[in-house]
Protein backbone atom coordinates (compact mmCIF):
# COMPACT_ATOMS: atom_id res chain seq x y z
CA UNK A 1 0.00 0.00 0.00
CA UNK A 2 1.33 3.59 -0.92
CA UNK A 3 1.79 5.46 2.20
CA UNK A 4 0.66 9.40 1.71
CA UNK A 5 3.87 11.41 2.02
CA UNK A 6 3.32 14.16 4.86
CA UNK A 7 5.52 16.71 5.61
CA UNK A 8 5.94 19.56 8.30
CA UNK A 9 5.98 23.78 7.41
CA UNK A 10 6.31 25.59 10.52
CA UNK A 11 3.55 24.60 13.33
CA UNK A 12 1.45 22.80 10.71
CA UNK A 13 0.92 19.33 8.98
CA UNK A 14 0.42 18.84 5.13
CA UNK A 15 -0.39 15.79 3.04
CA UNK A 16 0.26 15.39 -0.95
CA UNK A 17 -2.71 16.27 -2.51
CA UNK A 18 -1.83 16.93 -6.47
CA UNK A 19 1.05 15.02 -7.33
CA UNK A 20 4.39 17.05 -9.64
CA UNK A 21 3.32 14.73 -12.26
CA UNK A 22 -0.27 15.66 -12.17
CA UNK A 23 0.47 19.31 -11.98
CA UNK A 24 2.93 19.06 -14.99
CA UNK A 25 -0.42 17.17 -16.70
CA UNK A 26 -2.53 19.85 -16.45
CA UNK A 27 -0.40 22.79 -16.89
CA UNK A 28 0.41 21.23 -20.15
CA UNK A 29 -3.16 20.67 -20.72
CA UNK A 30 -4.02 24.51 -19.72
CA UNK A 31 -1.27 25.67 -22.15
CA UNK A 32 -2.42 24.20 -25.14
CA UNK A 33 -6.19 25.26 -24.65
CA UNK A 34 -4.40 29.08 -24.27
CA UNK A 35 -1.73 28.45 -27.60
CA UNK A 36 -5.39 27.24 -29.76
CA UNK A 37 -7.31 29.72 -28.15
CA UNK A 38 -5.07 33.06 -28.89
CA UNK A 39 -3.83 31.45 -32.29
CA UNK A 40 -3.08 34.44 -34.87
CA UNK A 41 -2.93 37.16 -31.54
CA UNK A 42 0.56 37.92 -29.05
CA UNK A 43 -1.03 37.92 -25.66
CA UNK A 44 1.01 39.77 -22.33
CA UNK A 45 0.49 37.31 -19.92
CA UNK A 46 0.75 38.71 -16.64
CA UNK A 47 1.73 36.87 -13.42
CA UNK A 48 0.85 37.52 -9.74
CA UNK A 49 3.40 37.43 -7.51
CA UNK A 50 4.38 36.00 -5.41
CA UNK A 51 2.50 32.48 -5.88
CA UNK A 52 2.53 32.13 -9.27
CA UNK A 53 6.28 32.65 -10.33
CA UNK A 54 6.33 28.36 -10.56
CA UNK A 55 3.36 27.75 -12.04
CA UNK A 56 3.82 31.13 -14.67
CA UNK A 57 7.58 30.05 -15.56
CA UNK A 58 5.98 26.18 -16.41
CA UNK A 59 2.82 27.17 -18.22
CA UNK A 60 4.65 29.76 -20.76
CA UNK A 61 7.22 27.18 -21.61
CA UNK A 62 4.26 25.35 -23.28
CA UNK A 63 2.60 27.86 -24.54
CA UNK A 64 3.22 27.87 -28.42
CA UNK A 65 2.75 31.78 -29.29
CA UNK A 66 4.32 35.06 -29.82
CA UNK A 67 4.22 36.45 -26.41
CA UNK A 68 5.31 39.03 -23.50
CA UNK A 69 5.19 38.20 -19.97
CA UNK A 70 5.33 40.82 -16.92
CA UNK A 71 5.30 40.22 -12.99
CA UNK A 72 2.81 42.55 -10.83
CA UNK A 73 2.60 42.37 -7.57
CA UNK A 74 -1.00 43.59 -5.45
CA UNK A 75 -0.22 45.97 -2.77
CA UNK A 76 -2.32 46.32 -0.29
CA UNK A 77 -3.33 49.25 1.91
CA UNK A 78 -5.64 50.89 4.23
CA UNK A 79 -8.55 53.27 2.43
CA UNK A 80 -10.71 55.50 3.24
CA UNK A 81 -13.44 54.29 1.49
CA UNK A 82 -15.97 51.84 3.66
CA UNK A 83 -14.27 48.90 2.55
CA UNK A 84 -11.10 49.32 4.02
CA UNK A 85 -8.33 47.33 2.08
CA UNK A 86 -7.70 48.85 -1.03
CA UNK A 87 -5.26 46.02 -3.13
CA UNK A 88 -3.33 48.34 -6.33
CA UNK A 89 -1.83 46.75 -9.04
CA UNK A 90 2.19 47.41 -8.70
CA UNK A 91 4.86 46.63 -11.07
CA UNK A 92 2.51 46.70 -14.44
CA UNK A 93 5.71 48.51 -16.71
CA UNK A 94 3.99 47.12 -20.13
CA UNK A 95 1.62 48.89 -22.15
CA UNK A 96 -1.42 46.34 -22.23
CA UNK A 97 -3.54 48.97 -24.31
CA UNK A 98 -5.55 47.53 -27.55
CA UNK A 99 -3.61 43.96 -25.87
CA UNK A 100 -5.19 40.56 -24.91
CA UNK A 101 -3.93 40.21 -21.57
CA UNK A 102 -4.39 36.81 -19.67
CA UNK A 103 -3.82 36.99 -15.95
CA UNK A 104 -1.65 34.03 -14.50
CA UNK A 105 -2.44 33.18 -10.62
CA UNK A 106 -1.62 30.97 -8.02
CA UNK A 107 -4.93 30.10 -6.50
CA UNK A 108 -8.02 31.64 -6.42
CA UNK A 109 -10.28 31.67 -3.08
CA UNK A 110 -12.85 33.91 -2.66
CA UNK A 111 -12.53 35.62 -5.90
CA UNK A 112 -12.19 39.07 -4.26
CA UNK A 113 -8.18 39.55 -5.71
CA UNK A 114 -9.16 38.74 -8.86
CA UNK A 115 -11.76 40.66 -9.20
CA UNK A 116 -10.13 43.96 -7.94
CA UNK A 117 -7.33 43.04 -10.56
CA UNK A 118 -9.46 42.97 -13.27
CA UNK A 119 -11.31 46.03 -12.26
CA UNK A 120 -8.09 47.95 -12.46
CA UNK A 121 -6.43 46.79 -15.81
CA UNK A 122 -9.92 47.10 -17.28
CA UNK A 123 -8.92 50.97 -16.74
CA UNK A 124 -5.90 50.11 -19.19
CA UNK A 125 -8.27 49.65 -22.18
CA UNK A 126 -6.78 45.98 -23.32
CA UNK A 127 -8.45 44.07 -26.15
CA UNK A 128 -9.71 41.36 -23.56
CA UNK A 129 -8.58 40.06 -19.84
CA UNK A 130 -8.86 36.25 -19.34
CA UNK A 131 -7.61 34.36 -16.04
CA UNK A 132 -5.88 31.55 -15.84
CA UNK A 133 -5.58 29.84 -12.19
CA UNK A 134 -3.51 26.86 -11.36
CA UNK A 135 -6.15 26.23 -8.95
CA UNK A 136 -9.62 27.11 -7.71
CA UNK A 137 -11.72 26.40 -4.77
CA UNK A 138 -15.09 26.65 -6.34
CA UNK A 139 -16.97 26.56 -3.04
CA UNK A 140 -15.01 29.71 -1.66
CA UNK A 141 -16.11 31.78 -4.28
CA UNK A 142 -17.65 35.55 -3.18
CA UNK A 143 -18.09 36.94 -6.27
CA UNK A 144 -19.05 36.11 -10.03
CA UNK A 145 -16.16 35.17 -11.77
CA UNK A 146 -15.38 33.68 -14.96
CA UNK A 147 -12.20 31.77 -14.47
CA UNK A 148 -11.44 30.58 -18.23
CA UNK A 149 -8.56 28.66 -17.38
CA UNK A 150 -8.56 26.76 -14.68
CA UNK A 151 -5.38 23.52 -14.23
CA UNK A 152 -7.55 22.14 -11.38
CA UNK A 153 -10.73 22.55 -9.36
CA UNK A 154 -9.81 22.01 -5.11
CA UNK A 155 -11.76 21.55 -1.68
CA UNK A 156 -11.74 24.28 0.29
CA UNK A 157 -8.61 23.58 2.46
CA UNK A 158 -5.50 25.42 2.62
CA UNK A 159 -2.37 24.54 0.33
CA UNK A 160 1.09 25.12 0.58
CA UNK A 161 4.04 23.59 -2.43
CA UNK A 162 4.74 24.61 -6.46
CA UNK A 163 5.08 28.64 -5.36
CA UNK A 164 2.09 28.53 -2.62
CA UNK A 165 3.08 29.39 0.55
CA UNK A 166 2.26 28.99 3.89
CA UNK A 167 3.69 32.29 6.14
CA UNK A 168 6.42 32.54 3.60
CA UNK A 169 7.29 28.94 3.85
CA UNK A 170 6.99 25.81 1.31
CA UNK A 171 6.91 27.49 -2.27
CA UNK A 172 10.29 25.56 -3.22
CA UNK A 173 7.90 21.87 -3.46
CA UNK A 174 7.46 20.12 -6.15
CA UNK A 175 4.07 18.74 -5.23
CA UNK A 176 1.15 20.57 -4.04
CA UNK A 177 0.18 19.84 0.03
CA UNK A 178 -3.13 20.01 1.96
CA UNK A 179 -3.03 21.11 5.87
CA UNK A 180 -4.04 18.21 7.82
P1 LIG B 1 -8.82 35.48 -2.90
O1 LIG B 1 -8.76 36.95 -3.07
O2 LIG B 1 -9.61 35.09 -1.68
O3 LIG B 1 -9.29 34.73 -4.13
O4 LIG B 1 -7.36 35.00 -2.51
C1 LIG B 1 -6.37 34.76 -3.43
C2 LIG B 1 -5.02 34.76 -2.75
O5 LIG B 1 -5.07 34.22 -1.42
C3 LIG B 1 -4.06 33.88 -3.53
O6 LIG B 1 -3.38 34.61 -4.52
C4 LIG B 1 -3.15 33.37 -2.44
O7 LIG B 1 -2.07 34.27 -2.24
C5 LIG B 1 -3.98 33.35 -1.18
N1 LIG B 1 -4.51 32.00 -0.90
C6 LIG B 1 -5.79 31.61 -0.93
N2 LIG B 1 -5.93 30.33 -0.59
C7 LIG B 1 -4.68 29.87 -0.35
C8 LIG B 1 -4.16 28.56 0.03
O8 LIG B 1 -4.85 27.57 0.21
N3 LIG B 1 -2.80 28.51 0.17
C9 LIG B 1 -1.96 29.57 -0.03
N4 LIG B 1 -2.42 30.79 -0.38
C10 LIG B 1 -3.77 30.93 -0.55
Amino acid sequence: MQQTQTIQVLDKAFAVSVTAAEIEKEVKRVAKEISRDYAGSQPVFLAVLNGSFIFAADLLRHVDLPCEISFVKLASYQGTNTTGNIREVIGLNIDITGRPVIIVEDIVDTGLTMAHMLETLKGHNPASIDICTLLLKPSKLQVKLDVRYCCKEIPDDFVVGYGLDYDGFGRNMKDIYTII
